[in-house]
Formats: structure tokens, C-alpha cells, sequence
């Protein structure tokens, strides 16, 4: 027994003052192996002669024995911790960081205007119970044109400058074309859906133009639908008006509407709502030309063609509709004079709405 304890007083002696010399990861990793490797290791003999000692013999060597081997890996751990420590001090001062000097900026992303805007005009409407609508980029002629009232050959379909799609037709054989207005949606969604019907449809359409200040060959619009059983233009008149003084005013700012007769094949009648111009308050400006009013939306009761053409009875729902164009909307609201730097995506330009 004394023997094997005494063994336990030398290793102990030994094992500890050395830990204190190690000076690298090879040296620690050594030392491991040499009292505790798994075969040869000078204190796993001691723990593996322990099932030939006796009982009190077996205890007392026992405990001491894993007394050490607590104590060996403390001070492996304690000098790992420090060689950690060491390297890390010696490279810190290599690395001479100026805390000192600027950070790198982090450039802070924003919605675009655009984007923004659509989002605005669309939210007054979810507030009033409309849901958002969407549909394809890529509409057949019929939904298009024939089913919201422009017959083939109907003069009305010039006025729009058509993108038709070149070697692709729709299943049954009739012309694709990039939509040139977001009314389609209407037609797609009267459809599917039985009214009452309240929706708005942001999205981007397409006409063949030349660009310029105040016109681009992709642009955005927002659709609006009501169907349901006795809509009249009170009805129109009343929710767009509301939607202009949401839209533009507050903050002491007023917004008057008014509405123009117009023309367009899928409504009767047809109107034009200007509001009043809130640059100037209607003393006169460059943006309302002089005339205090500006051009804000195409409107109108929904045509009864087009309640029959989508799948709606006219005798017994009515309906209206608007079309307004977000980047008019956009301009206005932010006093840009050219469309085309909503396109450019000059970060100069961007910066000032986020
Ligand atoms: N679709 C028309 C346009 O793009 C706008 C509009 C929509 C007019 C709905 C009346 C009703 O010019």
C-alpha cells in the first residue's frame, strides 16, 4: 500500500511542477498522454491497479489517485487558458488597432418612392375594406381589351400602344400581350368571385412609348372595383374624394375634388377626378399649369358589357371603378418634374425618401 501511495506523492510532485513549463499546444497535448493517456499514461497504471488492492488500500489509493487526476486536468485547463491568453495579448499587439479611427458606414437600405407610394394609395383602401387584388403581367387580348368593352378593331385599342407578344398565343390561339392597363384584373377577378366585390390591384403595365419627362414604357398603376347591388357615382364620388383628402391632405393641407365627363370604353359614364392643387393652394402654379386643379384618375360606373362579359348580371349589380397612375401620383406628391430619375436609381436621388 505505502508503496503505491508513495508512487501517487512523487507523480503528484512531478506532474504539477511540470504543467507550470508547458509552453505550447504540443507540449500540453504531450503531457495529457504521459500521466493520463488512455494505455500508458503513468497515473491511469495507478487507477488500473486498483482492483487488486484491498478494501481501505483500494479507497485511500483510490481517492488520492483521483484527487490528482482532478488536479492534473485543472492545471492542463488552467494552462491552456493562459497560452491562450498569451497568444492572443502577443497578437492583439501586432495587429495595432487605432480605435481611433472611423467605421465603415453601413449603407441603410429604403422602399423605393414608387414603391411607397403604390403602398400609400393602396393602404387607404385596405383601411376602407378593399382587398388587394394582382394579376399577370402578361393578360390575353380578352382580358385586355374585348371583355372590358374594346370590340376587335375597336379604334380605342390604338390609343394603348400594345406590346403583343411575338411566337406565344394563349390555349386558345388568341394573341398575349404585356397589359397595358391594370383593368384586366377587374375582368379576372368578377371571374372568379361573386360580389359583393371590393379591391384595389397595384402592378406595373406596358406601353409602347417613347420615353420622356411624363412618360416611360413601364409604369405603375392601382386599379379600384366595387360591385354590389345599388352603387351609384355618389358612391364613386364619395370613396375617391375621401381617398384625395387621405392621400394629400391633413396637417391643415385641404383637398378639393372635382369630376370631368370622359371616355373610356368599360365604363358609363366616365369620369376624370382632378383635385386641387396643394403646391399652391390654388393661387396658381407651375405644377397645376395656372389652373389650381390637377389630373388625378380615370373613373366611371362599370360599363354593363363588361358585368356581362366577366360573369356579373347587370340588372342586378352595378358597379364602379377607378384607374390612377403612381408615378403622376408620385411626382406630384414629391414635386419631381421627370419621370425618368424614378428609374435611374441614382442612390443622390433615392437617399431623399427613405
Ligand atoms: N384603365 C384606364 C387607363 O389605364 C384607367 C381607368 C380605370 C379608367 C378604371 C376608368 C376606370 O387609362
Amino acid at each position: 500500500m505505502s508503496s503505491l501511495l508513495n508512487e501517487l506523492d512523487v507523480l503528484s510532485a512531478e506532474a504539477l511542477a511540470e504543467a507550470e513549463t508547458l509552453a505550447d499546444t504540443e507540449a500540453l497535448e504531450a503531457f495529457r498522454l504521459k500521466y493520463l493517456g488512455r494505455k500508458d499514461g503513468r497515473l491511469t497504471k495507478v487507477l488500473s491497479a486498483l482492483p487488486t488492492l484491498s478494501g481501505d488500500e483500494k479507497r485511500e489509493v483510490g481517492k488520492r489517485a483521483n484527487a490528482l487526476k482532478g488536479a492534473i486536468e485543472s492545471s492542463l485547463a488552467r494552462r491552456r487558458q493562459a497560452l491562450d491568453d498569451a497568444r492572443i495579448t502577443s497578437e492583439l499587439l501586432k495587429s495595432k488597432i487605432d480605435l481611433s479611427l472611423p467605421g465603415t458606414p453601413v449603407m441603410r437600405g429604403g422602399l423605393h418612392p414608387l414603391t411607397r407610394v403604390m403602398e400609400e394609395i393602396t393602404d387607404v383602401f385596405v383601411r376602407l375594406g378593399f382587398s388587394v387584388a394582382e394579376g399577370p403581367e402578361v393578360e390575353t387580348d380578352d382580358n385586355n381589351f374585348t371583355s372590358l368593352n374594346h370590340p376587335p378593331d375597336h379604334p380605342a385599342r390604338d390609343a394603348h400602344d400594345t406590346f403583343y407578344l411575338k411566337d406565344h398565343v394563349d390555349d386558345k390561339g388568341r394573341p398575349l400581350l404585356l397589359r397595358t392597363h391594370t383593368s384586366p384584373v377587374q375582368i379576372r377577378y368578377m371571374r372568379s368571385h361573386t360580389p359583393p366585390v371590393y379591391i384595389v390591384a397595384p402592378g406595373r403595365v406596358f406601353r409602347h412609348e417613347n420615353v420622356d419627362a411624363t412618360h416611360s414604357y413601364v409604369f405603375h398603376q392601382v386599379e379600384g372595383l366595387a360591385v354590389d347591388t345599388d352603387i351609384s357615382v355618389a358612391d364613386l364620388k364619395g370613396v375617391l374624394t375621401l381617398f384625395a383628402e387621405r392621400l394629400f391632405g391633413g396637417q391643415g393641407t385641404v383637398v378639393k375634388t372635382r369630376f370631368r365627363p370622359s371616355f373610356f370604353p368599360f365604363v358609363e359614364p366616365g369620369l376624370e377626378m382632378d383635385i386641387s392643387c396643394t403646391i399652391c393652394g390654388q393661387k396658381g402654379c407651375r405644377v397645376c399649369k395656372g389652373t389650381g386643379w390637377v389630373e388625378m384618375l380615370g373613373s366611371g360606373l362599370v360599363h354593363p358589357n363588361v358585368l356581362r362579359a366577366a360573369g356579373c348580371d347587370p340588372e342586378k349589380y352595378s358597379g364602379w371603378a377607378f384607374g390612377i397612375g403612381v408615378e403622376r401620383v408620385a411626382m406630384f406628391k414629391y414635386g419631381v418634374d421627370d419621370m425618368r430619375l424614378f428609374y435611374e436609381n441614382d442612390l443622390r436621388f433615392l437617399g431623399n425618401f427613405s
